[in-house]
């Protein structure tokens, strides 16, 4: 299926083909995990479950009538500026900063988010927060390896910084599948 997936040719009639085969490997491969290769090919491996649910229909409507009042844009953060003003609230969830030489999982797709791209992500940040937005922001503490690492701190010196236990699920190694401390970070 996932051959499949990768293979086809995509024209406006196998949208729903395309569809279908995207919820069925999202909901059979390893704890769902949604990742590429560097030519862009969908590359997770089967997961092992005794009963997945693969098409919850009525979740799926449910969405899909909550998504007729909404404009999905896929691109870059920065297209995001057009649509805030001092009446919008911002969640930022963008790939967690690697906080060891191991746990380096920052790259959904073939270009990587890599320090250089967080410290572009916070200067968008600065100016939509001029603008008057609210602005809440998720990544992972460095301080859980280095307590001297104030990557965060110094990119985000005049935010609030609070730290929360998250359980971490996708890692391929179960016992690192732990509480951890990350980072809560907003300008209110
Ligand atoms: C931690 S995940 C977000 C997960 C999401 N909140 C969810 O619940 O499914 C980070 C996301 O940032 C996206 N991303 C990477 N680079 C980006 C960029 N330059 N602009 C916007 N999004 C980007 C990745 O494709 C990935 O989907």
């Amino acid at each position: 299926m996932r051959d499949v997936f990768n293979e086809q040719i995509l024209t406006e009639r196998n949208r729903i083909d395309e569809a279908a085969m995207f919820i069925f490997l999202n909901k059979t491969c390893f704890n769902g995990l949604y990742r590429v290769n560097g030519r862009g090919k969908f590359n997770v491996p089967m997961g092992t479950y005794k009963n997945p649910k693969i098409c919850d229909s009525d979740n799926l409507l449910r969405v899909a009538d909550a998504l007729q009042r909404v404009t999905v844009v896929c691109g870059d953060f920065a297209l995001a500026k057009d649509f805030i003003d001092r009446d919008t609230f911002v969640y930022l969830d963008p790939p967690y900063r690697p906080i060891s030489e191991t746990a380096s999982f920052t790259a959904y797709s073939a270009g990587a988010f890599d320090d250089s791209e967080q410290v572009r992500l916070a200067r968008f940040i600065d100016e939509i927060s001029a603008v008057g937005a609210k602005i809440l922001l998720s990544n992972s503490d460095p301080k859980n390896i280095d307590k001297d690492d104030d990557f965060f701190e110094s990119l985000y010196g005049s935010y609030n910084i609070s730290r929360v236990q998250a359980t971490r699920m996708i890692n391929s190694k179960s016992d690192k599948r732990g509480k951890i401390d990350e980072l809560l970070i907003c300008n209110y």
